[in-house]
């Protein structure tokens, strides 16, 4: 199975696939392209140095998202990619991505959806006081993060909890829990065949 990974940032779930494979922990997945939308990104040296395609590309050089995305489903088609696997990637997606890739992108986020939605949502949790908070893998539809929910993880919050504590407590499960559920789809073929 051929996975595109969308990264934005550091990449640290992005190199967490890597790892996942490189030690046999998730098989008969590939990570055949990162895309990211920050050519300077951590996420898109993780990928050159170990040797990964990358398309990178910034939305301000394009007149709207179809434009974008049109270039990236080409690039996706070109690699076969089967799904994608969004990790970081702070964009929503437009309609192009989703029709082509229908049911077949997934999300990691941050929080127990649908709680703490959006961006920050390490710093939406401890502003708001939750003694319990999470992980949530969904598949992608056009809201924010408002897609299926496929699994989740629980991550308690302790009194003297700072944001970088707590980021990475929830990290430690995202490295675990995204590289599973990966494997949970490529097992089950829901994911299988390329775009339409
Ligand atoms: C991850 O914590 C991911 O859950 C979050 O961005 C971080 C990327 O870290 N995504 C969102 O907030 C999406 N709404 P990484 O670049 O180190 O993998």
């Amino acid at each position: 199975m051929k996975i595109a990974v969308f990264a934005s940032g550091t990449g640290s779930n992005f190199a967490a696939i890597l790892e996942s494979i490189k030690s046999k922990k998730i098989t008969n997945v590939e990570v055949v392209l990162l895309v990211s939308d920050r050519p300077e990104a951590l996420a898109v040296q993780k990928a050159k140095d170990e040797r990964i395609p990358v398309h990178t590309f910034r939305a301000k050089d394009y007149p709207n998202k179809q434009a974008f995305e049109e270039e990236i489903v080409e690039k996706l088609r070109q690699r076969y990619v089967d799904f994608i696997v969004l990790a970081g990637y702070m964009r929503l997606l437009g309609p192009v991505l989703l029709q082509a890739y229908d049911r077949k992108i997934i999300n990691v986020h941050p929080s127990l959806l649908p709680a703490f939605a959006g961006k920050d949502a390490i710093g939406q949790a401890l502003d708001y006081g939750v003694k319990v908070t999470g992980v949530t893998v969904h598949y992608v539809d056009e809201g924010m993060d408002t897609g299926p929910i496929i699994a989740q993880r629980v991550v308690f919050v302790d009194s003297d909890e700072t944001k970088d504590s707590l980021a990475k407590k929830i990290q430690g499960q995202e490295h675990q829990l995204l590289p599973e559920v990966i494997q949970m789809l490529v097992n089950s073929e829901a994911v299988k065949g390329s775009s339409k």
